[in-house]
């Protein structure tokens, strides 16, 4: 009898490999193992064979039982992820519709100036080592401010105009800093990254402010790191942004996050010097920087007796304005399609 059951899995086993769809598979199932099914139908003789040999058989019968099921379900996993496979291979998806919509004589989408150069920035930390982190744009207070070194009682607090929320903890983020404290918390030194994004303050809108801008954050941790290695930074940077080599100055600026704090300034000319409305010739301030605060650096895990950091904040916004001579912020933000068509990058 043993010889026999074997027989069937054996056979089994061989039918099994031959097949490719799932009923074939499910009536191979139950040729064995159903009730009118071969194995069944062997171990109904079961009654009649000796105490000894039913001993013998039982527990055979039984392994060779759970083997069947097991390679059952194996094959039909298989033949799913075939057929997946399949399906996808036959409905590769063309996302190339940009062409399509052309021929059609139809206006396609492009990318906004402010995220094309958030990317080409992106592109350059990433080229430098650095990682690219998220945050979220509904912080609570204690990334947004505490763990910045800007306790409550803190006058720095009003130095930036914030979206509370109804239970007062809760605030539309308003600097791309809160990515420090979740970055740092999320690491050991030495490391450096870069988060970009969206950030809100609760200020009336002109021609230079608007009440959602985009910044990106820029850190660096590790044993001494110096305003020498900030400096480099931020002039690789500028010299990837504005493709040529960019005369920076360092002036004092106050953040309570960084100790010194400065206020980076370029040397900028306006492409055409007799525009009466040059103003933002000579030097134009662009990136706020600094060596984090030692508390800022222990609200993030990272002990500030053996490491040091920069840190920087980059006006995303405000660098496409300097870029492409755009007077007012407010036209980055309209979608007005005439405006962002001709930057779209297409
Ligand atoms: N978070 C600051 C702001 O939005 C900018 C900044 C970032 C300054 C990092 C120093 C270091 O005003």
């Amino acid at each position: 009898m043993i010889e026999k059951i074997e027989e069937i899995y054996s056979s089994f086993k061989n039918e099994l490999n031959a097949l490719s769809k799932q009923a074939e598979v499910l009536n191979l199932k139950a040729a064995i193992l159903g009730k009118k099914g071969s194995l069944s139908e062997i171990l109904k003789g079961l009654k009649d064979a000796s105490p000894e040999e039913r001993q013998k058989i039982g527990p055979v019968s039984n392994e060779i039982k759970k083997s069947i099921e097991r390679d059952i379900i194996d094959k039909l996993k298989a033949i799913e992820f075939d057929e997946i496979n399949e399906k996808l291979e036959k409905n590769r998806t063309d996302f190339s519709l940009r062409d399509s919509l052309r021929e059609l004589g139809l206006q396609g989408g492009g990318l906004h100036p402010t995220h094309q150069i958030q990317r080409e920035i992106e592109d350059v930390f990433l080229s430098m080592g650095f990682e690219v982190l998220d945050g979220p744009h509904i912080e609570d207070e204690y990334h947004n401010f505490e763990a910045l070194n800007i306790p409550e009682t803190h006058p720095a607090r009003d130095m930036q105009d914030t979206f509370w929320f109804a239970d007062k903890k809760h605030l539309l983020r308003t600097h791309t800093s809160t990515i420090q404290i979740r970055g740092m918390k999320e690491r050991k030194p030495p490391f450096a990254f870069v988060g970009p994004g969206k950030v809100f303050r609760s200020e009336r809108t002109d021609t230079t402010h608007e009440m959602a801008f985009h910044q990106l954050e820029g850190m660096m941790v590790g044993e001494k790191i110096n305003t020498g290695h900030l400096i480099y930074f931020m002039k690789t940077l500028l010299k990837a942004i504005f493709k040529k080599d960019m005369e920076v100055r360092l002036r004092p600026g106050y953040f309570p996050f960084v100790e010194p704090g400065f206020e980076l300034d370029i040397r900028w000319k306006k492409p055409d010097p007799k525009d009466e409305s040059a103003r933002h010739s000579g030097w134009l301030e662009l990136l706020p920087c600094g060596m984090v605060h030692p508390n800022v650096l222990k609200a993030g895990g990272v002990d500030p007796e053996k490491y040091s950091g920069f840190a920087f904040g980059l006006g995303l916004d405000r660098l496409v304005m300097v870029n492409y001579a755009i007077e007012d912020i407010r036209l980055l933000h309209r979608g007005d399609l005439r405006f962002n068509k001709q930057f779209a990058s297409f």
